[in-house]
């Protein structure tokens, strides 16, 4: 099979283009390299370039591709409210010119990176894919544009799609090659094992006084490994004839902020300091998946849901240059 990963030089693509690989797929990526890292493309061949582009998606997709993942976007959801327009413009207007190249090319099977963003303030948890989307924030905004977009390319143009909602991508590639490296990092397990390796010197806390057992959010990882292999299984549903849909992705077990500072002091056995700050704007107090649907309909198992597991390997990846720990 052949599979075009657009952003696969980014953290979640880059573990895809690996996993891709290793299922025998020819694979190319196209990244513009504006967070991503062309080291972390570990297998095919490597385009750098922007999709937006058309005169090179042309070049590429007239080679012929049976479908196209999608994971480049701008992703920092409290820049999307400063800088909306970099944000609608890369993440829709982009995205817009990638569908109407696959079009042209008559590629017409599309792996979506949505996002739980999309549900806005939870009106239930955990959220299933039923729950109202009304996203609070430009980033979230931009990822439910797309999928409007994607349900009507679908009755249009037969372009059929798995938009796959994440919840808290988090972990490393088990065999150690791969991490998440984003600049600015704004992820909790790398922030939290950052103050653990000493490269920061606290972790903050934002708010103790939420309706959860300990006070602290409540956020539903998932292994990036896991997410792969959803990724996987959704492009076989397509390749198997499935019509679009739109899955949520998550392990659907919630942990707390100081859960995941108290697992990482036992995986790492450092002592993190801790700074206690107000509540941020429009951080809910739970965010949990209810994956019921990927389970079912595309067999779906997560093979690493314990939070435990999830910041070892991030650890790992974390002090990969450190012969000390
Ligand atoms: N990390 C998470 O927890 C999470 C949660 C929900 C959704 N998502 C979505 O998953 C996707 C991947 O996230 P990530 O954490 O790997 O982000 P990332 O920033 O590590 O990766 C994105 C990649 O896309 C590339 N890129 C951006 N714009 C491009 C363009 N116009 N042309 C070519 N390449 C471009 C970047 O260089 C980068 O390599 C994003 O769409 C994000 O919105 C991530």
């Amino acid at each position: 099979m052949k599979v075009l990963v657009v952003g696969g030089a980014g953290y979640i693509g880059s573990h895809m283009v690996k996993m891709l690989g290793q299922q025998a797929c020819s694979v190319t990526t196209l990244d513009d390299l504006s967070s991503g890292h062309r080291d972390a493309v570990l297998c095919g061949e490597f385009v750098q370039g922007d999709m937006a582009d058309r005169a090179l998606l042309d070049s590429i997709l007239s080679k012929g591709f049976d479908a196209v993942m999608h994971f480049a976007s701008f992703i920092q959801v409290g820049e999307s409210v400063q800088q909306p327009a970099k944000y609608y413009q890369n993440n829709v207007v982009n995205t817009l010119t990638l569908l109407d190249a696959m079009r042209a090319h008559g590629v017409n099977q599309f792996i979506f990176s949505s996002t739980a963003a999309t549900f806005g303030e939870p009106q239930y948890t955990p959220i299933d894919e039923r729950h109202p989307q009304q996203p609070i924030n430009p980033y979230g905004r931009t990822k439910w544009m797309v999928e409007q977009v994607l349900a009507d390319f679908e009755k249009a143009y037969g372009l059929r799609s798995v938009a796959l909602r994440y919840f808290n991508a988090a972990g490393a590639d088990p065999e150690g090659q791969l991490g998440e490296r984003h600049d600015p990092e704004t992820h909790l397990v790398p922030l939290v094992l950052q103050a653990a390796s000493g490269r920061r010197p606290h972790i903050s806390v934002f708010g103790r006084d939420y309706d959860t057992p300990d006070g602290t959010c409540i956020r539903d990882y998932i292994h990036i490994q896991d997410l792969c292999s959803a990724h996987w299984l959704a492009l076989q549903s397509l390749v198997g004839g499935a019509a679009s849909q739109a899955y949520n992705l998550g392990n659907g077990q919630g942990f707390s902020v100081q859960e995941v500072i108290d697992t990482a002091e036992r995986v790492t056995g450092r002592k993190i300091t801790v700074i206690d700050s107000p509540r941020r704007a429009g951080d809910p107090a739970r965010l949990v998946a209810d994956a019921s649907q990927a389970r079912q309909k595309l067999g779906w198992q997560p093979r690493y849901a314990d939070l435990a597991t999830i910041v070892e390997h991030a650890w790992r990846w974390e002090t990969r240059f450190d012969k000390s720990s």
